[in-house]
């Protein structure tokens, strides 16, 4: 049984946090070893896609790619939201074993919360893959397929730091952290990238905290709800920032930045230097408008569609592709990843970064 109470969760996902920490942020030495994928399975077998809460855009995109995608490859798709959360999310995935599906594929919305759900799958004799999101603290996963969430800090870090740079040349700057849902494995590996890069310029002075919330567990946005974010801004700057001018925000995703600078806005304050992620609709709007500074390119279709292609080579028999068999330590196992690149978006390269985006091409125009 895997079935954790509060604090046995926190105990472990401090736990698992750790053993990433120590390991380079996931990085470890061992070899990869996975035993599926050898055998195949029927054509048009069921594949389950297991997704968490709408809490941005790019989740929304992959339902409809998945959808389209697997039935396009001859899979019959069940791919389910848990909007309801964690127990939701695991009684969806009980009942795609249930239904005998082959591959099932899990944005977990709380990655230690499923072993249970996970064992069931692997006794089944189905694959599971992480999507997105690593699924931790447990040997039941095969494999992981995600953007390099380290990398999307530190494009993060160095965004906000040039972004400040670039409207005022020295420092000191004023700034704020703030930090992904902390059941979200991505949250801290987001952090810990963004961090990397910030750290060094805290420690010189050349950025300071201003309400001195500079840990992870301080900067957290719980469900990354935009509201969450609101009002931390709204209470740090109230707590923080008299006359003080503030330069900028780290913000982990578009939805907490947008929600940022509305906070900003209503205290009559000029819009700072504010980072984000997934490349939505209105921020990317708001970019081009000269407010939100960037956001993260993330192709949800690319990577919607490595995960299909995995599906498909594990139907035949074929191992998926891996590009990086040795970094993420969940906590129990190393699990093989395919790790695709995420780009740093500002309204210098926007137009080129979307260029063939056909929804969001014409907004850099
Ligand atoms: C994803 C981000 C997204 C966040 C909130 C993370 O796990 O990697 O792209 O902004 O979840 O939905």
């Amino acid at each position: 049984m895997f079935k954790l109470n509060k604090t046995a969760k926190s105990v472990a996902v401090v736990l698992a946090v750790s053993a990433l920490a120590l390991t380079g942020c996931g990085r470890s030495e061992s070899p990869a070893a996975s035993s599926s994928g050898a055998g195949g399975f029927a054509a048009g077998s069921l594949i389950g896609v297991a997704l968490p809460q709408k809490t941005s855009e790019n989740w929304v995109l992959a339902e409809k790619l998945f959808n389209d995608g697997l039935t396009q490859a001859g899979f019959k798709g069940d791919v389910q939201f848990a909007n309801n959360g964690v127990a939701e999310q695991q009684n969806q995935i009980s009942a795609m074993v249930t239904k005998g599906a082959k591959v099932i594929i899990v944005g977990a919305i709380d990655g230690g919360q499923l072993g249970t759900q996970l064992k069931q799958a692997k006794d089944a004799g189905a694959t599971v893959i992480a999507y997105d999101r690593l699924l931790l603290n447990t040997p039941n996963v095969d494999y992981y397929v995600a953007y390099d969430n380290f990398k999307v800090g530190e494009l993060q870090g160095q965004a906000l730091l040039d972004g400040m740079k670039a409207k005022k040349p020295t420092g000191p700057y004023n700034i704020e952290l703030f930090a992904g849902s902390p059941d979200d494995a991505n949250a801290k590996v987001f952090f810990d990238g963004a961090m990397k890069i910030l750290q060094p310029k805290i420690d010189d002075g050349t950025l300071k905290v201003v309400s001195g919330q500079k840990t992870f567990e301080q900067a957290v946005t719980q469900g990354w709800k935009a509201e969450n974010a609101q009002k931390r801004m709204d209470s740090l700057l109230v707590g923080s920032y008299g006359s003080a001018a503030l330069d900028g925000v780290l913000s982990p995703n578009d939805t907490l930045a947008r929600a940022i600078i509305t906070s900003v806005k209503a205290a009559g304050k000029p819009v700072p230097i504010v980072t984000g992620q997934d490349s939505e609709v209105e921020s990317v709007k708001s970019i081009m408008a000269g407010e939100q500074y960037s956001t993260i390119n993330k192709d949800t279709t690319a990577l919607v569609n490595h995960a299909i292609e995995m599906v498909k080579g594990l139907q035949k028999g074929t191992k998926p592709e891996i590009n990086d068999p040795t970094s993420y330590n969940n906590g129990t196992k190393v699990v093989p990843a395919f790790l695709l690149v995420p780009k740093i978006v500002t309204k210098a390269n926007a137009a080129e970064q979307y260029a063939n985006d056909k929804v969001l091409g014409p907004l850099t125009k």
